[in-house]
């Protein structure tokens, strides 16, 4: 089969340990006899090098880093294509699958926090819930969303950044300052509504 085949598709290839890959290319070399790597046979590798790295027992996370397929020579020839479309999206003609991601993102807002508009003043209620995403510019994305599901005017704060130093301009521009998100900071475009209380 090995000797045959045209392409090798390897799924979760994160986990491997970078020796199988090395063994892979021995082995192929051995049957095909070619000199190339992979003796000339095309490898498709998959996988997320953000979720799971090889197991190695009782080892640390520089071992596990070592052993990882991108500390191997070989993966100096890996041609590296992102997959960032929603296929399924794409595949379905229809017109409400256009919407899909969106619609699953309004339904986890709107299941974690059902009723928003109504239940916002409520912290006993905002307390027992959360959405967490792996990224920041997500989680603000999920916010602003949340946010505009409240009544009330939109008021925007902005922050004042100037340099300590005036001859750290040229190094330091506004622009830039502006462009810091810090963790424990507000934003530089700090959005929130302004909700009018009913006294009487
Ligand atoms: C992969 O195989 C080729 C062909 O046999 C060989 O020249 C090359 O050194 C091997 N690479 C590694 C990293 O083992
Ligand atoms: C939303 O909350 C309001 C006030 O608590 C309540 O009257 C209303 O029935 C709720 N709507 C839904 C769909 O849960
Ligand atoms: C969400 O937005 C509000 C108002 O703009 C802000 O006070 C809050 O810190 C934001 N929360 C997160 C997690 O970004």
């Amino acid at each position: 089969m090995l000797m045959q085949c045209k392409l090798i598709v390897w799924d979760e290839c994160t986990v491997a340990h970078k020796k199988s890959l090395e063994a892979l290319n021995f082995t192929l070399k051995n049957l095909r006899r070619y000199n190339n790597i992979f003796s000339g046979l095309m490898i498709f590798l998959a996988g997320d090098f953000r979720q799971m790295l090889p197991v190695i027992p009782r080892g640390t996370p520089a071992n596990e880093l070592n052993a990882c397929l991108k500390a191997q020579p070989l993966w100096n020839n890996v041609k590296t294509l992102s997959l960032t479309t929603n296929m399924r999206v794409q595949h379905q003609n229809s017109q409400s699958a256009a919407q899909f991601s969106k619609q699953l993102l309004s339904a986890v807002i709107e299941n974690v926090f059902p009723n928003i508009s109504e239940n916002y003043q409520n912290y006993d209620w905002l307390s027992q819930r959360a959405i967490l995403a792996a990224k920041n510019n997500d989680v603000q994305g999920l916010n602003f969303t949340m946010q505009s599901k409240i009544d009330g005017d939109l008021v925007t704060y902005k922050s004042f950044d100037t340099i300590t130093n005036p001859d750290d301009v040229v190094n330091y521009p506004t622009e830039f300052l502006n462009s810091l998100e810090l963790p424990g900071f507000p934003p530089h475009n700090l959005q929130s509504k302004l909700v009018h209380y009913d006294i009487s």
